[in-house]
């Protein structure tokens, strides 16, 4: 107990850990959580303060070519019900966005190849013009070092690409053959070689990962030293291979949350919607344990319903200004408060 204690405070002094320091932490967590969630709040309100910031997700396309054995809206799922949102679609989600008081936009959709580099470019160009004020923050998944650069060139700030595990081997569980953990790794440097703000990340709990697996996560975060973090609870999905595999849980997911606070003081991370699902409280327990972004989502609520990855996705049903004010209040109680920010990393000009 006093080791472990001993361990979580020379993280909070900047001293780094080895991957057999934070196993003992992860496995000990019981008896230090709470201090950790201390721990993390204070560096999180040093740097950032109390203010959370907010991104507009635009979940603009559910088809993806790729066939993840976790994911709701793989290839090979028949019954998912496929969606595709216009380019005009989109602008207009921004433009609502806008006045709820959103300067993040992010464009979130599955590896759908009908979207052009230059249909995406031209996205990215008229965002940039209607809302010059806004960071623009595209999670598309897997592309050349030449299709980043043509979307940082048209303005976009922000890149999201979760690497979902660091090691190799699980990696190849997760994903059917053809699907490269190298190509991943190999995406996520370019995109911070091009000047994105990266953000990378992992789901907590999902099938086949041991908890030396995630002592190995934060030692590839503190390497890599992405400018955000997400990470939430596997959830499984009725109509994947991984439909009778258990869920994360949000005990864990908000350790490790201050685990990575401490680890990455600067970083963002969201209480994500992943943990909103496993726990209602989720994302209110996500903020307490050091997180300091949430993501609602902007899109049309016609298509909500059929942008599932996971089973009891939360915020379905709600129009986007409903669940500003429901988040809001939902912040509030955390002592923390919602603002109308880029919500930059502190120091964004860092590779
Ligand atoms: N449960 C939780 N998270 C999931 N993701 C995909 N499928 C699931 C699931 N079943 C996460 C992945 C992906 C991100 C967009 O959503 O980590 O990178
Ligand atoms: Fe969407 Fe509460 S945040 S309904």
């Amino acid at each position: 107990m006093d080791k472990i204690r001993e361990q979580l405070h020379r993280l909070h002094e900047g001293k780094s850990l080895d991957a057999e320091e934070y196993l003992e932490l992860i496995l000990g967590r019981d008896a230090v959580r709470v201090e950790a969630a201390a721990l993390a709040c204070e560096v999180r309100d040093r740097i950032y303060g109390r203010r959370v910031f907010i991104r507009g997700l635009i979940e603009f396309t559910n088809y993806c070519r790729n066939n993840c054995y976790y994911c709701g809206i793989r290839a090979g799922n028949v019954n998912a019900d496929r969606y595709r949102l216009s380019l005009q679609e989109i602008l207009t989600c921004t433009d609502a966005g806008y006045e709820l008081g959103f300067r993040t936009f992010v464009l979130q959709g599955g590896e759908d190849p009908y979207y052009t580099d230059e249909m995406m470019t031209e996205l990215v160009r008229g965002i940039r013009e209607r809302h010059p004020d806004c960071a623009i923050t595209l999670s598309v998944g897997e592309r050349s070092r030449e299709t980043y650069r043509l979307w940082k060139e048209a303005g976009a700030d922000r890149y999201l690409l979760r690497h979902e595990t660091i090691n190799p081997e699980h990696y190849a569980s997760l994903h059917p053959e053809g699907m490269s953990h190298e190509n991943r790794l190999r995406c996520l440097r370019d995109l911070k070689e091009l000047g994105f703000q990266v953000g990378a990340g992992f789901m907590v709990g999902s099938p086949g990962q041991t908890e030396e697996d995630l002592a190995a996560e934060l030692c590839f975060l503190r390497e890599f030293r992405p400018h955000m973090v997400g990470i939430g609870p596997y959830v499984p999905h009725q109509d994947t291979p991984f439909a009778k595999e258990p869920a994360g849980t949000a005990e864990l997911t908000t350790f490790l949350l201050s685990l990575i606070r401490l680890t990455l003081p600067e970083v963002l991370l969201p209480a994500t919607t992943a943990l909103g699902t496993v726990d209602a409280l989720g994302r209110e327990k996500g903020i307490r344990a050091g997180a300091n972004v949430v993501m609602p989502n902007l899109s049309p609520v016609d298509v909500r319903e059929k942008y599932l990855l996971y089973d009891h996705k939360i915020c379905t049903g709600e129009e986007a200004a409903q669940c500003i004010a429901c988040l809001k209040e939902r912040i509030r109680t955390t002592g923390c408060e919602i603002v109308v920010d880029r919500g930059d990393h502190k120091d964004k000009e860092r590779q």
